[in-house]
């Protein structure tokens, strides 16, 4: 069943979905199974799961941003295969229950939609408002954040969030500039980048898009999100069912690999234990890829944003 064209949805106008038919073939082994698209967004990849279900299939589809869960409403009314859920994934298993579903997708960062709206404070262009909640469930905004935060945990977020060097005197220069500001926005972040690294015109954009990268994560607790949420999928995966992670970055990349190790070992005594006592049967991943799948340049060349992805698929055991 298709529900309307890209033009009427919006989806395309909303975010771009990225290596779309790739995930599907790889996601949906039955049509007349649940689904879950963990990271609604513009609603493209959901769109093409329901457009692929048949008839008993259905689809739960998350997002902690309100504008996504408005978007998705609208797009897929009428649909009563699906269910949309205004919630950060680390709580699907409120959702799903254990060994429920036949697939879960996790398209993870933030959308086109969420990076062009300058109110959201997503981009580093100047003038840009410090934000980067993805939703109400955010700790805090990111200036206040910056403002709250001590020298030395402003410096760990940029080393563990973007491995970034000289961290701390990004963070001193930080604080001073916070600190002359009066109505403080990304010129701080700007400037700070800039009499730290004094980086020329190409790097500077690297070194600005790892600093808000870095800070984004701590705002919207991503690297946890994304152990919780993988974990809480896994066990709501039934056997045989997909999981299949778009990432963005080496730091989300990283968290994705870590949690997918974890599933695939068949003992998890603790390393000092000589002998084996868990009875050596916990694997609950394979990997179905090698490695991860990327973008084709023809993609790329349409969709710079897909440069970056890495798609890695497990099927539970
Ligand atoms: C890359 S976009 C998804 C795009 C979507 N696949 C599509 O085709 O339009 C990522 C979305 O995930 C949401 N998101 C990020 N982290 C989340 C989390 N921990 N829980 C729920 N939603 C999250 C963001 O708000 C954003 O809307």
């Amino acid at each position: 069943m298709s529900i309307g064209s890209e033009a009427d949805s919006g989806v395309s106008t909303y975010h771009r979905s990225v290596l779309e038919k790739e995930v599907m073939d790889l996601l949906i082994q039955d049509r007349e199974a649940a689904y879950l698209d963990a990271t609604l967004g513009g609603g493209g990849h959901s769109r093409s799961i329901l457009d692929r279900l048949g008839s008993s299939g259905s689809l739960i589809a998350l997002d902690r941003d309100p504008e996504a869960i408005a978007q998705g409403t609208k797009i897929f009314q009428g649909d009563a295969r699906v269910q949309t859920h205004l919630a950060a994934f680390s709580r699907l298993e409120e959702f799903c229950a254990p060994a429920s579903l036949g697939g879960a997708l996790f398209d993870l960062g933030v959308s086109s939609h969420q990076l062009d709206d300058r109110t959201r404070g997503f981009s580093f262009e100047p003038g840009t408002p410090l934000d980067m909640r993805m939703g109400p469930d955010a700790d805090s905004s990111a200036l206040d954040w910056l403002k709250d935060a001590s020298e030395e945990e402003l410096a760990e977020c940029f080393r563990d969030n973007a491995d970034l060097e000289r961290s701390r005197a990004l963070s001193r220069r930080i604080k001073e500039l916070l600190g002359e500001t009066s109505q403080p926005d990304s010129e701080v972040l700007r400037h700070a980048v800039s009499d730290v690294y004094r980086p020329h015109d190409l790097e500077r954009n690297r070194l600005l898009a790892r600093v808000f990268q870095a800070i984004r994560m701590q705002i919207n607790r991503e690297a946890s999100e994304i152990r919780k949420g993988l974990s809480a999928a896994v066990k709501a995966l039934a056997k045989g069912g997909r999981l299949c992670v778009l990432s963005y970055h080496s730091v989300e990349d990283r968290e994705v690999k870590q949690v997918f190790r974890d599933f695939e070992r068949d003992c998890v005594c603790p390393p000092e234990l000589p002998v084996c006592q868990c009875g050596g049967n916990h694997r609950s991943l394979r990997k179905v890829l090698r490695k991860p799948l990327i973008a084709s340049d023809t993609e790329i060349a349409e969709n710079p944003r897909a440069r970056s992805a890495k798609l890695r698929v497990m099927e539970k055991v």
